[in-house]
Formats: structure tokens, C-alpha cells, sequence
């Protein structure tokens, strides 16, 4: 579903990504981990559009994505949460999936200055969906609370639920886990397989707590310095010499990887 090719992102002088390839097949869960700074949000960057690369191809479902606009890769059906949640501010917890709806079925202008009955029909099936997406996560009894005021772990949830809103194929999730207890993001992990089965969709997720990735991940890619220093199945990883030199240094990888 998803292949990239070689793909570069250069900083000025600065290499961060260097011939990232990576495939994510259909309701597959790939893990992308690597110490801080190795270039994983990077990568996400490049793949949701907000930067172009320096060099190699994006490739998904068949169209060439690299260099695209990110609504644009949003509409192709890649999805993304950020690693420190954004939510609205001041916006319900409906609201912040509805925004998500509406970006998927965005009305005219002229529609939805005058409110024609075909914006208002599209505005309430919208309202619909959203709250089922909420029913279906166990949020819906926050729909009308401000989102941030909801519990962090909760705040996470909705952020992704947000994302699914706009019909993702392939979802990217980053650090989805940070700053949770290990009862947290256990609970996560469960959901982030919950919601894969649900939605049939694949998810590409970053991770700092080894466990989580280790769990739930059947292919893992990991980074370095912007290098793919290995790529395999979890029990592969976990015994490569490459890997645990890269971590070396890092006391507790739950508390994300910074060198010492
Ligand atoms: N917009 C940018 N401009 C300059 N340097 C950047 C930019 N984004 C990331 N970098 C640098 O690229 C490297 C990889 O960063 P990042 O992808 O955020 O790493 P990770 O998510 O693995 O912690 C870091 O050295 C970071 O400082
Ligand atoms: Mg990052």
C-alpha cells in the first residue's frame, strides 16, 4: 500500500532522513523507532506532505505522493496524529472530529453561507458519523465537554479518533504512548489493534516504549542518525547487535531514547 524509495530530507547541512525505504501493506502495524533525533517524525513529515524531500519517491496505492500538499495526501487517505497532541482549543470534543469530518466532505461556500438543505443534510450526517466514531471509542459521553479538558490519556484518544475521521487508509501515529503510564499505554495498544481491525486500515507507528512496539508490531524499521541500521520482525530486532548499540546510553528506552 505504502512504499518509499530512497528517500532523503536534507537541513541545510544537515542529513536527517538518508535512503529511507519502507512497505506497509494493507491492516499491517509497522513500527518506526530509533533513539531521538534519528529522523522517524522526519519521515512522517515527507510521507503527510509538510515537507517535500530532497530526494527518492513516496509512493501510495499506486500515486506518487513525494511533493505533494498535504491536504491533498490527507484526501488520498493517509492520516496522521502529531508527538505533542494539537487539539482545538475551545472546541467540544464533537467539534474536533466534526472539523475532521468536514474535511473529508467539505461543503461550497456558497452552500454553506446560505445554508441550503443540501449542507444542512450534509452538515447532520456529519454530525452522525462523528458521534458514532465517538460511540465506537467509548467517548461519546464527552461529546459536548471541552477536548481539553478531557484526561490526557483520553486527549490522545480523541486525537486519533480525529484522524480516522477523515477515512484514512493508512494511519501515523507518533509516540502515541509519551508521557503514559505503562497501564496507559498498554490500555493504547489495545486500541491501536482494536481500531485496525475495526477500520481495516494500517498503521505506521513511532514509539519510544520498547514493550508497546515489541507487542503490537509485526515488522519494525529502525533508525539511527538517519540511517535504517535494521529492519524485521520484533524478536529479530530485539537480538540485533546494530539495535542495541543504538540504544546504548539510554537507561530506560520507555523514557525515550536520548543518548547519554
Ligand atoms: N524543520 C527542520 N529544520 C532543521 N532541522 C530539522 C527540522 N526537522 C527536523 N530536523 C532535524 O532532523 C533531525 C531528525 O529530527 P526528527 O525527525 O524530529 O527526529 P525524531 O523524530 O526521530 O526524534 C534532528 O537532528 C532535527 O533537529
Ligand atoms: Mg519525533
Amino acid at each position: 500500500m505504502l512504499r518509499t524509495e530512497n528517500v532523503t530530507m536534507q537541513f541545510g547541512g544537515l542529513t536527517a532522513v538518508s535512503g529511507f525505504s519502507i512497505t506497509v501493506n494493507e491492516r499491517e502495524i509497522v513500527g518506526l523507532i530509533g533513539p531521538n533525533g534519528a529522523g522517524k517524525t522526519t519521515v512522517f513529515n515527507m510521507i503527510t506532505g509538510m515537507y517535500a524531500p530532497t530526494k527518492g519517491r513516496i509512493i501510495f496505492n499506486g500515486h506518487e505522493l513525494q511533493g505533494r500538499r498535504p491536504d491533498k495526501i490527507t484526501a488520498c487517505g493517509i492520516a496522521r496524529t502529531f508527538q505533542n497532541i494539537r487539539l482545538f482549543h475551545g472546541l467540544s470534543v464533537l467539534d474536533n472530529v466534526l472539523v475532521a469530518c468536514n474535511l473529508r466532505e467539505r461543503p461550497g461556500l456558497f452552500e454553506s453561507v446560505f445554508h441550503l438543505p443540501a449542507y444542512q443534510k450534509r452538515e447532520k450526517a456529519a454530525r452522525e458519523k462523528a458521534f458514532e466514531l465517538l460511540e465506537a471509542v467509548g467517548l461519546a459521553g464527552y461529546a459536548g465537554d471541552d477536548a481539553v479538558s478531557l484526561p490526557y490519556g483520553k486527549q490522545r484518544r480523541l486525537e486519533i479518533v480525529r484522524a480516522l475521521a477523515t477515512e484514512p487508509r493508512l494511519l501515523l501515529l507518533d509516540e502515541p504512548a509519551a508521557g503514559m503510564n505503562p497501564q496507559e499505554s498498554a490500555e493504547l495498544m489495545n486500541f491501536i489493534t482494536e481500531i485496525r481491525s475495526r477500520f481495516n486500515i494500517a498503521v505506521l507507528l513511532i514509539e519510544h516504549h520498547m514493550q508497546v512496539v515489541m507487542g503490537i508490531c509485526e515488522r519494525l524499521y529502525v533508525l539511527d542518525y538517519g540511517i535504517t541500521i535494521a529492519e524485521g520482525a520484533p524478536d529479530d530486532i530485539r537480538k540485533n547487535k546494530k539495535v542495541i548499540d543504538a540504544y546504548l546510553g539510554v537507561e530506560d528506552t520507555s523514557a525515550g531514547g536520548t543518548r547519554a
